[in-house]
C-alpha cells in the first residue's frame, strides 16, 4: 500500500476535508498516477451536495494531472509520462466502439457512482474502505489509480495547471462547440452561463470563427472576462430584458445556443432567442426536469440535444486541445486560480461560491 493525502468526504451534505490514506498498487491495465494538480468541477461540487451516506466514505475530483509512477502488466502508459485524466467508458459498448465514449452504457456507473465500497476498494482511511473510482480516478489526492480509457498521454510536456481543466470543463465546452455544433463563420452563437465551461465554450467560437459570440452571465467580472476570451457582445440578465437584447444584439437571433446553467427558465429563455432551426446544445446538468415548449420548439424547427464531455474522444481532442494552449490559441490560463492541496477547504469554498472560476489544486 502506498501512504497517499486525499480529499475525504466523511458525511451527507458536508464538505471534503484531506485525510491520510492509503492506495494499492496498479494491477491489470492500471497505472498509479502521481497527482500533479487537478481542477475542480461543478459536477465535484454538485454531485458530492447529494451524494448518499450509504456510499461514504468517498473521494471526489476529476479533472487530475500527473505522472505516471506505477503501472500493471497490461497497462498502456509508461513510467514517468504526463497524463490527463478524463472521463471512463468501458471501450466494449456499441457506443464506445463508435467513438462516442462519453455515450458509454456504463457510464454513469464509471464516472458518477465511484467504484464498490467492498474489499476490492482501492482507497482505504484508517484501513477501512474508500469509496473511490469518481469519473475513474478520484483525483482530489496526491495519487490516483486509472484505466487506460480515461488516461490521456501528453507527448508534449504542459503545465499540470493548464492541463488539468482540459480533462472535462474545457473539453466540455470547446467540445460541445466545435464537435457537437460545428459552426461556420456565419454563425451566430450564444452562451449561457459564463462559468470555465461557457467561457471554453466561448473560446470554441472564437477558434470555429463564428460571426458573433454573445455570452449571458449576471457576474460583471466573467462577462469582462467573456469579452478578453472572445466574445463580441454581453448581457446581464438581471438588468435588461436577455430576448429582447440578444435579438438586438443579434440582428434577429443566433442560430445556436449552449447552456450551460441547468435552470429552466435560462433553457426556456434559450429556446425563445433561437431564430428557426437553430440549435441548443444542454450542457448544464442539475435541471432534471424542464417544461418542453413543443410549440415553439416545432414551430421553430428548433434541434435540442444534450451534449456529455463535448461528443469527444478524449485521446485525440485533448493532446489537440494542448497544443492549443501550448500556441496561445486557448487561454487557459484565464480561468485558472492555483491552490496548494494542503488549501483544500479554501478551494473548495472558492468553487462553491463561485468567487474562482477554475480553482486548480497543486499537489506538489
Ligand atoms: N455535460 C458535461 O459533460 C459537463 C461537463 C462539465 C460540467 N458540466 C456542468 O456544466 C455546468 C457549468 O459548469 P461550470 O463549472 O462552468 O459552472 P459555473 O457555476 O462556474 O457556471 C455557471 C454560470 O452560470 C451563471 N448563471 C447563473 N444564473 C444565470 C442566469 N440566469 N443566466 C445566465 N447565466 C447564469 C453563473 O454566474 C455562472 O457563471 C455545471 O452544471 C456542471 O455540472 C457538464
Ligand atoms: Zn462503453
Ligand atoms: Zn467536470
Amino acid at each position: 500500500m502506498i501512504d497517499a493525502r486525499a480529499a475525504v468526504l466523511l458525511e451527507a451534505g458536508g464538505d471534503p476535508r484531506l485525510s491520510d490514506v492509503t492506495i494499492r498498487p496498479p494491477v491489470d491495465d492500471e497505472v498509479l498516477v502521481r497527482i500533479d494538480a487537478v481542477g475542480i468541477c461543478h459536477t465535484d461540487v454538485s454531485v458530492a451536495a447529494r451524494w448518499p451516506a450509504k456510499r461514504m466514505p468517498m473521494v471526489f475530483g476529476h479533472e487530475g494531472v500527473g505522472t505516471v509512477v506505477a503501472a500493471g502488466p497490461a497497462a498502456r502508459a509508461a513510467e514517468g509520462q504526463q497524463v490527463v485524466l478524463t472521463f471512463a467508458s468501458c471501450g466494449r459498448c456499441g457506443d464506445c466502439a463508435d467513438g462516442r465514449p462519453a455515450y458509454c452504457d456504463r457510464s454513469t456507473d464509471l464516472n458518477l457512482r465511484g467504484d464498490r465500497r467492498d474489499e476490492a476498494s482501492a482507497l482505504r482511511l484508517g484501513g477501512e474502505p474508500v469509496t473511490g473510482g469518481f469519473f475513474g480516478q478520484s483525483s482530489f489526492a496526491t495519487h490516483a489509480l486509472s484505466r487506460p480509457a480515461n488516461t490521456v498521454v501528453l507527448t508534449t510536456a504542459l503545465a499540470p495547471e493548464l492541463a488539468a481543466p482540459l480533462g472535462c470543463s474545457v473539453q466540455t465546452g470547446v467540445g460541445t462547440v466545435l464537435n457537437a455544433l460545428s459552426p461556420t463563420p456565419d454563425d451566430v452563437l450564444v452562451v449561457f452561463g459564463a462559468g470555465a465551461v461557457g467561457l471554453s465554450a466561448v473560446m470554441g467560437a472564437k477558434i470555429a470563427g463564428c460571426r458573433a459570440i454573445v455570452a449571458v452571465d449576471p457576474v460583471p467580472e466573467r462577462l469582462a472576462l467573456a469579452t478578453e476570451l472572445g466574445a463580441t457582445a454581453t448581457v446581464d440578465p438581471t438588468a435588461v430584458d436577455v430576448v429582447a437584447a440578444v435579438g438586438d444584439l443579434t440582428g434577429g437571433g443566433p442560430n445556436l445556443a449552449v447552456d450551460s446553467t441547468a435552470i429552466p427558465s435560462v433553457i426556456a429563455t434559450a429556446m425563445t432567442v433561437l431564430r428557426s432551426c437553430g440549435t441548443l446544445a444542454l450542457v448544464g446538468l442539475g435541471a432534471l426536469n424542464a417544461e418542453l415548449p413543443v410549440g415553439l420548439i416545432l414551430g421553430k424547427g428548433l434541434r435540442v440535444r444534450g451534449v456529455v464531455e463535448g461528443d469527444s474522444d478524449p485521446h485525440t481532442f485533448i493532446p489537440w486541445l494542448a497544443d492549443l494552449v501550448r500556441s496561445g490559441e486557448l487561454p487557459v490560463d484565464k480561468l485558472v486560480t492555483t491552490f496548494d492541496l494542503s488549501a483544500f477547504d479554501e478551494a473548495w469554498a472558492a468553487a462553491k461560491s463561485g468567487r474562482v472560476i477554475k480553482p486548480v489544486l497543486l499537489t506538489g
